[in-house]
């Protein structure tokens, strides 16, 4: 059976979304079956990231009212193999917490069918019900932090909940920049790693081609001379049960 894979932070805006995409991309181009889930159910994005705003006509929320089947709403992404997505709602949901217990459903059904390989979910950031109902049993929750103190604050307690929950625990810390760890500006990654106390997943540079790609609508791996492709791919490797080093960039 495949692999539920949850994308979740305390702090907003720690680059969720770009992992989703990004992971989901790279676990597609080593040969998986990969549906990301836009989890985040009032303010979506992953369809953006993806430059699929325009390619879908419906949605989970349509496919959770019965207006469409989950099949109608999921869409094949733009030139990628065996990726595909399933996007959230234009407008706030009626109820919420029905949804995302509906995509939850979803993909423990789809994974249990075989459909996919993975089904990765990127959630909204913080606690709550629309997060918390994702960390299953069996479910593979990646943490989200920046190198900075609220962050890692944060991350702490999503990590706690998540294990309190059975689920397989690991951190992603985005965004960092090796100067500021070695002139001292900036949290080191152990400690980082004490605070949050979870494995390490993977580390991703500050990369100014992220914003560009999103503005080109391209995903960031696809871009020339990205900094961080490279973690990306090595993420995508660890998460897929390849024995592969830490990508240290500095
Ligand atoms: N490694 C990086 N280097 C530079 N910019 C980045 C990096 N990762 C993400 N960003 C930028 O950070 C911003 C927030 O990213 P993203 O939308 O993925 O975060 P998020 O955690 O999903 O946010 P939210 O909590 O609002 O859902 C975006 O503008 C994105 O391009
Ligand atoms: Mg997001």
């Amino acid at each position: 059976m495949g692999k539920l894979i949850v994308i979740a932070s305390g702090k907003g805006g720690v680059g969720k979304t770009t992992l989703t995409a990004n992971l989901a991309a790279s676990l597609a181009e080593r040969g998986k079956r990969v549906l990301a889930i836009d989890c985040d159910v009032y303010l979506k994005n992953l369809d953006i990231v993806f430059g699929m705003s325009d390619d879908h006509i419906w949605d989970s929320g349509d496919a959770f009212a019965g207006r469409c089947t989950v099949e109608d709403a999921i869409v094949h992404v733009n030139g990628k193999e065996r990726l595909y997505l399933l996007s959230a709602p234009l407008k706030a949901p009626e109820d919420p917490d029905g949804l995302s217990e509906f995509l939850l459903k979803t993909a423990q059904q789809l994974l249990s069918e075989n459909e996919y390989d993975y089904v990765l979910c990127d959630c909204p950031s913080g606690i709550g019900r629309g997060v918390d109902c994702f960390f299953v049993r069996g479910s593979h929750v990646i943490v989200v932090a920046t190198p900075d103190v609220t962050s890692i604050h944060d991350a702490e307690r999503v990590a706690a909940t998540a294990y309190e929950k059975s689920a397989e625990v690991s951190m992603v810390v985005n965004r960092v920049r090796a100067k500021a760890i070695e002139n001292g500006t900036a949290p080191n990654i152990d400690e980082i790693i004490d605070r949050v106390c979870v494995k390490l997943l993977g580390l991703i540079p500050e990369d100014k081609k992220t914003a560009e790609a999103l503005n080109a609508e391209q995903l960031v791996i696809d871009t020339k001379r990205a900094r961080s492709k490279r973690a990306y791919m090595n993420i995508a490797a660890r998460t897929d049960g390849e024995f592969t080093e830490l990508y240290k960039f500095w």
